[in-house]
């Protein structure tokens, strides 16, 4: 026998689970809940036809009542719990919009580009430009032309790294000199900046490659004093207005007279620190007036054209200016070390 008020019952849970599924407010959910439970919803409706039921169905009517509240009750807390889970990665409570965001990690200079660029803006604004030569030379350009003797003990194979066709890796950037004054006519105002190497035994202030920087200044009536007053200006302008440069004899094949130059430690400002091993200088490079030979070998007529070089290391100064101990770590790429500078 049919029961009129199951059916209805059957139907409006039917209805309201699809009506359920496809809702995506909380307006609509609540509209459902009105139709069925409201004062003028289904279950209302249905228990005012309760007295027209026969009454021996009565019993199953009521029960059907009974099991069907629930069941529309747990349609709607279904369809309002999927609209929270939804609504929650969007509206925080999942997702803690007050922890700091991802820091990009920006790449910075290594600190010996950073001296390189700072000495090369130096001297920039004293008229330099900027000149650069291979890693890879002729023994010609890095001895030969720079009047070096052939029995001179820095071409060695011991000390110098040579390739079989004869060319070596460059220990200095003095042949840049040579590459340049045979490109061009004086005068010539240039710094080349650049990567070297040397057979030495690794140490915490010798590495098989290191970094120079390289003056050359060739004109008319150069003196040593144009010399010293580039360099002073140079310590002035890279550690601070109180640094005094000295100049030492020395020898190098391409300068005449030659020197090494000191400056005044930056440490302790010359008063003696273990820097400068109680001193108060610290070295920094060599130089000198450029030798005729060397002019000569180039095509400059060294009755007229007279200049000055120097050449100092910039491992040397990034290790003074940033107070690194080792020069291995230069090299070492640790990260944690180079994020410093
Ligand atoms: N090339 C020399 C060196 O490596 C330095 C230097 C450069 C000296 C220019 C004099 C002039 O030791």
């Amino acid at each position: 026998m049919s029961n009129p008020i199951i059916e209805k019952i059957d139907a409006a849970l039917i209805d309201a689970e699809q009506r359920l599924s496809a809702a995506a407010s909380e307006a609509e959910i609540e509209q459902v809940r009105v139709d069925i439970f409201g004062r003028k919803g289904l279950f209302p409706a249905l228990s005012k036809e309760m007295k027209n039921v026969a009454p021996e169905q009565r019993k199953d009517t009521g029960m059907a009542f009974n099991v069907a509240k629930p069941k529309f009750q747990k349609l709607l807390d279904d369809a309002n719990d999927r609209l929270n889970a939804g609504s929650a990665e969007v509206s925080g409570e999942e997702i803690d919009l007050t922890l700091p965001g991802r820091r990009w990690k920006v790449g910075r200079k290594h600190p010996v580009t950073k001296v390189i660029d700072d000495c090369v803006a130096v001297f920039r604004r004293m008229g330099f430009i900027v000149a650069s030569g291979p890693e890879l030379e002729t023994v010609y350009n890095n001895f030969d032309a720079l009047n070096t003797p052939k029995n001179h003990p820095s071409r060695d194979p011991g000390d110098t790294f040579y390739f079989a066709d004869g060319r070596l890796l460059r220990t200095q950037t003095s042949p840049v000199q040579i590459r340049v004054m045979e490109s061009q006519e004086p005068p010539v105002r240039i710094v080349a900046p650049g990567r070297c190497f040397r057979r030495d035994t690794p140490d915490a202030t010798h590495s098989m490659n290191f970094h120079q920087i390289e003056g050359l200044y060739i004109d008319e009536n150069v003196s040593l004093s144009d010399l010293k007053s580039v360099l002073r200006s140079f310590a002035h302008e890279m550690f601070g207005a109180s640094v005094e440069v000295r100049l030492r004899p020395h020898f190098f094949p391409f300068t005449e007279p030659s020197v090494e130059y000191d400056f005044s430690c930056i440490m302790c400002e010359g008063k003696g620190c273990p820097v400068c091993k109680n001193s108060g200088w610290l070295e920094i490079a060599g130089a000198g007036m450029v030798d005729p030979n060397v002019l000569k070998n180039v095509g400059y007529d060294p009755e007229k054209w007279s200049g000055f070089a120097f050449g100092m290391g910039v491992e040397r100064l990034a290790m003074l200016r940033y107070r690194i101990s080792d020069i291995r770590w230069l090299y070492e790429n640790d990260v944690r070390f180079l994020e410093q500078f």
